[in-house]
């Protein structure tokens, strides 16, 4: 396995509509997706989609850590290939999101809270799945990716957009 070269917001792969990929039991897919799990425990991170390793495919891999799934909802790292989802209600939550392309920084992002997901894994099974919470904001903020999208451009409120550290200091009260 490797590790993989992140492509940092600016990078035009990033702003491309990734293309299905064509066989998912492919070798080469399931070689990229385990270099890609690598890539994003190394970081760490909970997502990484294949446009952000300058692959433009529709696939990602994604993780929800106990510390962020609550009540025994971690997930192992997985992926997802060829996505969808279906949104379940017209609920929306305010999700503080990061991205490995758009290192140190965050802000607040609308998503939907309740979402239905599927796909296929690297047998080709499919996968359906319901999801709220953090495990539906990942998996939103992933497939974003496919379309060319980074959060900042789904941000509402710009002022929530900033340095990590910075809002952390502010939290603890800290003075600049
Ligand atoms: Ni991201």
């Amino acid at each position: 396995m490797a590790l993989l070269k992140i492509a940092r917001m600016g990078h035009p792969v990033l702003f491309q509509h990734a293309k299905t990929v064509a066989d998912p039991g492919d070798p080469a897919i399931r070689r990229l997706v385990d270099d890609m799990i690598e890539t994003m425990l190394d970081a760490p991170g909970v997502g990484l989609a294949a446009p952000q390793v300058h692959v433009s495919l529709r696939l990602f891999v994604f993780r929800v850590p106990e510390s962020r799934g609550g009540e025994g909802t971690e997930i192992p790292p997985s992926v997802l290939i060829n996505p969808s989802i279906e949104f379940l209600s017209e609920e929306m939550m305010m999700c503080a999101e990061g991205c490995l392309s758009i290192p140190a920084m965050r802000g607040m992002v609308p998503r939907f809270a309740h979402i239905r997901y599927r796909g296929v894994d690297c047998d080709g099974r499919a996968v359906e799945v319901e999801a709220r919470g953090f495990h539906a904001n990942v998996i939103q903020h992933e497939y974003d990716h496919l379309d060319g999208i980074l959060y900042p451009m789904r941000l509402v409120d710009f002022t929530s957009f900033g340095y990590a550290a910075e809002f952390a200091n502010a939290a603890n009260g800290d003075a600049p």
